[in-house]
């Protein structure tokens, strides 16, 4: 897939993700003119953020608003990748619009899990009219991983409750109210994410399943993210970057 070349990235956040994005990042021919971590926070400056065309941002669900607001005020093209922060997403993209600015979220940055979105929507659509069946969603993660359920098992959730109305909201534990989606996470390592969607009845099992093998994936997706913003002003999914 094709994309601008040459971008100046700054990087909020240089952990596992901020690693794997910056090799990525080099290897289409962009430039990281900035990172920014915990040990270096004072210099998330206006000045530094000039030097940038996009930043990436991948810290985790208790700093994710503020920089994201950060970027925003400064003007900045953003991509965020942290999940466990969606009660604030609204406020952040009500933000955005205010300041003309540009931002793309998105809880899965994979080419393949945006796939796997697509195909949970048309299966949701298909087992709509068949009541027989119960829905369950479970998730695996590594150990480390702060918040849970996942942020793609809570896309994958709402995807199904936006179409199936004998559900009517998720809970993340087992359950036997049938008006509750049950998503199910368990953390294992080593494990980047694993995602299945199940429709069960008396009969028969429907199992959709997404198993990330490392993190390139995510990484890539983020890297094709920024290409897309750069430049752009508005709010923006992976479904317009993917083309899906
Ligand atoms: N959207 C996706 O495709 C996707 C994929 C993988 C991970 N994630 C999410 O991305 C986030 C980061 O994941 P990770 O595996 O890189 O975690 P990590 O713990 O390896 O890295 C996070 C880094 O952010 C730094 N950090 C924390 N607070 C900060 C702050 N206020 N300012 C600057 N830096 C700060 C930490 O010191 C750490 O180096 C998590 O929320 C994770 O769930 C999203």
């Amino acid at each position: 897939m094709g994309g601008a070349t040459g971008i100046k990235i700054a990087l909020i956040g240089y952990g596992k993700m901020g690693k794997a994005i910056e090799a990525i990042a080099l290897q289409r021919g962009h430039e990281i003119v900035l990172k920014i971590d915990v040990d270096n926070a004072a210099d998330f400056t206006a000045a530094n953020l000039q030097k940038a065309d996009v930043a990436i941002e991948f810290t985790g669900p208790h700093s994710a608003f503020n920089n994201v607001m950060k970027c925003l005020e400064y003007s900045l093209p953003l991509v965020c990748g942290s999940t466990g922060w969606l009660d604030k997403l609204d406020e952040a993209k009500a933000f955005c619009k205010q300041q003309k600015g540009c931002f793309l979220y998105a809880s899965n940055f994979s080419v393949g899990v945006n796939i796997f979105f697509e195909i949970n929507k048309r299966l949701a659509e298909l087992m709509k009219p068949h009541t027989d069946y119960n829905i369950s969603l479970e998730e695996i993660h590594h150990t480390q991983k702060k918040d849970a359920p996942s942020g793609t098992a809570v896309t994958l959730a709402e995807q199904v409750l936006a179409t199936i109305d004998r559900k009517n909201k998720w809970v993340n534990n087992e359950t036997n109210d049938p008006q509750e989606l049950s998503v199910i996470s368990k953390r294992i390592d080593p494990a980047p994410g694993t995602h299945t969607v199940s429709y069960h009845s008396a009969i028969d099992t429907i199992d959709i399943v997404h198993t990330a093998h490392n993190r390139t994936g995510f990484a890539t997706g983020a890297v094709l993210a920024a290409e897309f913003v750069k430049g752009k002003k508005g709010i923006f999914s992976m479904k317009e970057v993917l083309g899906l």
